[in-house]
C-alpha cells in the first residue's frame, strides 16, 4: 500500500469505529506491544487533541485517572478531564500535579510541533518535546510507571536515547504500522524509573 492509501484506510477505520483520529491506532498497537493500560490506572496524555488517545485510554480505565493536555481545545470526552494550555508552561504543570495529587502510573505523549516545512527542524522540535516528557517524567511518574512518547529518528535521536537510558531501567522502541505516513516518527517505551 502506498503512503495515500495507509492513510485512507485508517481515516476509514478511525471513522467506522469512532475515533476522531488516525492516531487512535498508533496507541491501540503500542498498547498490543507494551500493555500498560489498565483498569485502575492514573493516565496523563499530553498533546491530545483531537481526543482519539484519550477514547482509546477510556476503553480500558474504569476506575482511574484520565488527564488530557493540548494547546487546542478539545470536546469533551466522558470520563476524562482535559486541560487546554502549552504543556511546556509552568502553569500546566502545576495544574497536571493538582489533578492528580499523587504519582501518575502512565504518561502519553504524542505531541507535534506545528510542522513548518523543514524536516530536520520538525524533528529536533518533536525530540525537544519528548525529552521534556521524559525530565517531567522523573519528578511525577510512579517509579514503576510508563512513559510513551512521539519521537523523530535522525537528529537528537541519540541524545535522547542515553537520556532515557539514564533515566529509566528499561527503553525499547516501536514503530505502529499505523504510522507508517511518517517515516521519520517513531515511538519510545519508557519503563521503571532508576530511582
Ligand atoms: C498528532 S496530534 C495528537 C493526536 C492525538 N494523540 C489523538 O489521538 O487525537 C499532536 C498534538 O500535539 C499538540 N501540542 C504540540 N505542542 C504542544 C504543547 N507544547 N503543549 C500541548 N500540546 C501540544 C498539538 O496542538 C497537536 O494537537
Amino acid at each position: 500500500m502506498d503512503n495515500k492509501s495507509y492513510q485512507d484506510h485508517y481515516f476509514k477505520k478511525a471513522k467506522e469505529q469512532g475515533y476522531r483520529s488516525r492516531s487512535a491506532f498508533k496507541l491501540i498497537e503500542l498498547n498490543q506491544k507494551f500493555k500498560f493500560l489498565k483498569k485502575e490506572i492514573k493516565l496523563l496524555d499530553v498533546g491530545s487533541f483531537p481526543g482519539g488517545w484519550l477514547q482509546v485510554a477510556k476503553k480500558t480505565i474504569k476506575n482511574g485517572k484520565i488527564l488530557g493536555i493540548d494547546k487546542k481545545k478539545l470536546i469533551q470526552i466522558e470520563g476524562t478531564r482535559i486541560i487546554e494550555g502549552d504543556f511546556l508552561e509552568e502553569r500546566s504543570k502545576n495544574d497536571i500535579l493538582k489533578f492528580f495529587n499523587s504519582k501518575i502510573n502512565v504518561i502519553l505523549s504524542d505531541m507535534a510541533p506545528n510542522t513548518s516545512g523543514n524536516k530536520s527542524l520538525d524533528a529536533i522540535k518533536t525530540n525537544e518535546l519528548c525529552l521534556s516528557i521524559l525530565e517531567f517524567s522523573k519528578k511525577v511518574l510512579d517509579k514503576n510507571g510508563v512513559v510513551v512518547s512521539k519521537l523523530f529518528t535522525g537528529e537528537d535521536f541519540e541524545a535522547i536515547k542515553i537520556y532515557a537510558k539514564e533515566t529509566f531501567k528499561n527503553i525499547r522502541f516501536f514503530k505502529p504500522n499505523s504510522s507508517r505516513d511518517n517515516s521519520r516518527e517513531t515511538y519510545i517505551h519508557c519503563n521503571r524509573l532508576n530511582t
